[in-house]
């Protein structure tokens, strides 16, 4: 029975319209409440310590608790608590915008601040469309974007997502968004060839492109990996091709680095580094801070810039927000960079990151493990309940939350995402920690597949 402090807490938590909320059930959550963290650690409100295998939400990239991150905002806020970024600029978010053009790859040299991912992607693909109205061609505002994507919560970026299960309640921009089938190699089937697969995806998204028509589409987005769609890989060679198409078309590549940015594949930026490619807008957020506060950002090349500049049209773009730039916001980004590079923490991903995922992949020994795949510091675990069964079980939507249950009580946090558990945890990770974060989970999904044999729940189908 939890504390009086924690029912209360719970209780009360009964009035926050959590993301995804599941209307039938409020009143009656009863929500793990988290305390407090430090290092890869956080603690709830009954002590329990728990190893936080997301990392948050893949964003607390340097850890919990850093009394550097504390000093540098607090600093901030006695310095300069806010000013507007319209027509006036602050010292922090000067300083950020230069660091963020040295940082990123190529001549994608301009920043445009945002509260966050979401906004950074709808801003991006608001900077798609104004181009073309800029360039007269008011007709080519179209967007591709793959199935199990996820770009973000506002009206755009949720447009650009392409998980199914979350297209059921809300509306949608569907007249401009269209969708391909994501480059999973698990579906792969045995009979093609790496290469061949990837070049069907590239054509899928060429055909896709000449259906909707090249004077049409604006824009491509895609996450390097697809990572809440499942930590989804694409063959080598995929974006590259990708990208090559859409320059061919002139459609802008627009890479969605709002997770894999800022060292989760041991680089500040994923696309040049990782998959080779430059492309036309990165946009990029939770990392750029450790999730300290929020921010985030769009990054646009110097040739678009250019290539608007020389139209003069005298167009000005009419996007942005109270807290664009937000001084404290940058300050903290600017810490956090500063101890990436102190700490030498993107060298320590890459050195780290074979490890984690050798030891993750242990798990495949589970019969209930169908897949484990990943890259860097972020991996997911796939389980399939039917595996090897001739009766179907009822529980592949439920087996994640009841592994996450498990472990939860061993002192592990997963993210379960139906029947996957993704795990992306803080970058600072060590070996032993990575031994407890595997053994905790492998134990977990043996305690959960027991429930499953004990509860006997097969589908009659
Ligand atoms: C790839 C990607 N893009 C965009 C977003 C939206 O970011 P935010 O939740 O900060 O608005 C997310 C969030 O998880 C994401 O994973």
């Amino acid at each position: 029975m939890a504390q009086p402090e924690t029912r209360s807490l719970q209780s009360d938590d009964n009035r926050f319209l959590h993301p995804w909320e599941d209307i039938d059930n409020i009143g009656q959550h009863r929500r793990t409440v988290v305390t407090e963290g430090e290092g890869v650690y956080i603690t709830d409100s009954e002590g329990n310590r728990l190893l936080d295998g997301p990392a948050g939400m893949w964003c607390v990239n340097i850890g919990h608790r850093r009394q550097e991150m504390a000093d540098a905002i607090t600093d901030q806020i006695m310095q300069l608590t806010y000013v507007s970024p319209w027509s006036l600029t602050n010292a922090p978010a000067a300083r950020l915008a230069e660091k963020l053009a040295q940082l990123s790859p190529g001549d994608l040299n301009h920043v445009f601040f945002t509260t966050g991912g979401s906004t950074a992607v709808d801003s991006a693909l608001r900077f798609a469309m104004f181009r073309n109205n800029v360039l007269g061609r008011p007709e080519k505002k179209h967007v591709i974007a793959r199935n199990k994507g996820y770009h973000g919560s506002t009206y755009l970026s949720a447009s650009a997502s392409g998980k199914a299960r979350d297209k059921s309640f809300l509306d949608f921009k569907t007249d401009s968004f269209h969708h391909i089938s994501d480059p999973n190699l698990f579906d792969k089937p045995a009979e093609l060839s790496d290469q061949d697969w990837c070049a069907r995806k590239v054509a899928e998204l060429e055909d896709k492109i000449r259906e909707v028509g090249p004077d049409r589409v604006a824009a491509f987005i895609a996450e390097p990996i697809l990572a809440s769609g499942g930590v989804i890989l694409a063959p080598d060679g995929y974006h590259a091709a990708c990208l090559e198409v859409c320059r061919r078309y002139d459609i802008l590549y627009i890479s969605d680095e709002v997770v894999t940015a800022f060292g989760r594949l041991g680089h500040f930026f994923a696309s040049e580094e990782v998959f080779g490619i430059q492309p036309d807008i990165i946009t990029c957020a939770k990392g750029i801070t450790s999730g300290y506060v929020p921010l985030g950002a769009f990054l646009v090349s110097d040739r678009l810039i250019r290539e608007i500049q020389e139209v003069e049209s005298g167009a000005y773009f009419s996007n942005g927000f109270t807290y664009s730039g937000h001084p404290v916001a940058c300050a903290a980004a600017l810490k956090n960079i500063e101890i990436m590079e102190d700490e030498g923490i993107l060298e320590h991903v890459r050195e780290i990151a074979p490890y984690f995922q050798r030891q993750l992949r242990t798990l495949n020994e589970l019969p209930v493990v169908a897949d484990v795949r990943g890259v860097g510091l972020m991996a997911c675990v796939e389980c399939d309940i039917n595996r090897g069964r001739e009766q179907r079980l009822k529980l592949d939507y439920e087996i994640g939350n009841r592994i996450d249950k498990h472990c939860q009580k061993l002192g592990l946090l997963v993210r379960p995402i139906i029947n996957m558990c993704v795990m992306s945890p803080p970058l600072i990770i060590s070996r032993a920690q990575i031994d407890e974060m595997v053994n905790k989970l492998r134990q977990g999904i043996e305690l959960a597949m027991a429930d499953v044999e004990r509860d006997g729940l097969w589908e009659s189908d």
